[in-house]
């Protein structure tokens, strides 16, 4: 089997038969439509691994009834261009029949994160959401069985609820976390942000912009949650076309919520800008 083209679109048979050998790989999970935010895990895993695999697949089990499954960005041959020009091995973009989720999803047996994880920040909103993710992205682990996965601090919780999950089903795989990549404004790289008008897309720079004046609040001695969280929401609200959907300080690995920071805190805010949903966090850390 030849890895060595993004051309290559691998079977689960495929890759369990094993295009890696001895080399090591590392896997970034991915729905597709890649921008620079993508890119980035990309080339940490390029540096750190010698078979690189990305895979894409919009996984039906994490999107909402309401919310945009049908109409969320496909742009596969753009993704192909991006990942060869980036030197990734091999893409894995498996259908949801060989991810053995096209069956109604009550038969299918699923990957329940602690409560406590799932029912702040975005799991209010979205129920069984990340649920929807810790099921697929274990079954992408155990497909791929790569030594190292990449996921972006963009999506926080996620982030804390996966490094959870591979922790606590002792899923041998090394957990990397990835800076937020962002625009020139400042807005945090998405592939919602398509659904913004070039007029909301300057809007929604506030998030970042409020969340930077809680740092800077932060670094100036200001630790306690009330305080913080209003700074945030006094600049969010100079903002019409901005609705806040929540702005919480949390535990950036248990994600309980925190009324003053100690060590670290995750500051995490939702947003909606028209159409899109948009979310944003900043880590504040006490040196
Ligand atoms: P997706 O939204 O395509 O994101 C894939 C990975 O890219 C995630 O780990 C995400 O945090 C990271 N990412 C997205 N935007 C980023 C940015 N601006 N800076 C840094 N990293 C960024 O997240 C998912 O897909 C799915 O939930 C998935 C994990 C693939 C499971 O279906």
């Amino acid at each position: 089997l030849d890895c060595r083209s993004a051309d290559n679109h691998l079977t689960p048979e495929e890759l369990s038969s094993g295009c890696s050998s001895s080399q090591s790989v590392g896997l970034v999970p991915t729905m597709g439509a890649l921008h620079a935010g993508h890119l980035s895990l990309i080339q940490r895993a390029r540096q750190e691994n010698e078979t690189v695999i990305v895979s894409i697949f919009v996984n039906p089990l994490q999107f909402g009834p309401n919310e945009d499954y049908q109409s969320y960005p496909r742009t596969l041959e753009r993704d192909r261009e991006l990942c060869k020009q980036v030197g990734v091995d091999a893409l894995f973009v498996p259908t949801p029949a060989e991810m053995g989720i096209d069956k109604p999803s009550t038969f299918l047996t699923q990957v329940i994160p602690p409560i406590e994880m799932t029912s702040v920040l975005c799991g209010r909103s979205r129920p069984g959401h990340f649920q929807g993710v810790a099921t697929i992205v274990t079954k992408l682990l155990n497909v791929v069985q790569p030594d190292r996965a990449y996921f972006g601090q963009k999506d926080g919780q996620q982030l804390a609820i996966i490094r959870r999950v591979v922790n606590d089903l002792n899923i041998p795989v090394e957990m990397i976390g990835c800076p937020i990549v962002r625009e020139t404004s400042g807005l945090a790289m998405s592939s919602r942000n398509q659904y913004l008008t070039p007029a909301q897309r300057e809007e929604a720079a506030v998030l970042y912009r409020s969340l930077q004046q809680a740092k800077q609040a932060f670094d100036t001695g200001e630790y306690f949650s009330k305080a913080l969280i209003e700074t945030v929401k006094k600049e969010v609200a100079t903002a019409s076309a901005v609705t806040l959907e929540y702005v919480e300080l949390v535990h950036p690995l248990t994600l309980m919520p925190l009324e003053k920071i100690e060590e670290s805190g995750m500051l995490a805010i939702a947003a909606r800008v028209g159409t899109a949903r948009l979310i944003d966090n900043v880590i504040l850390q006490n040196r």
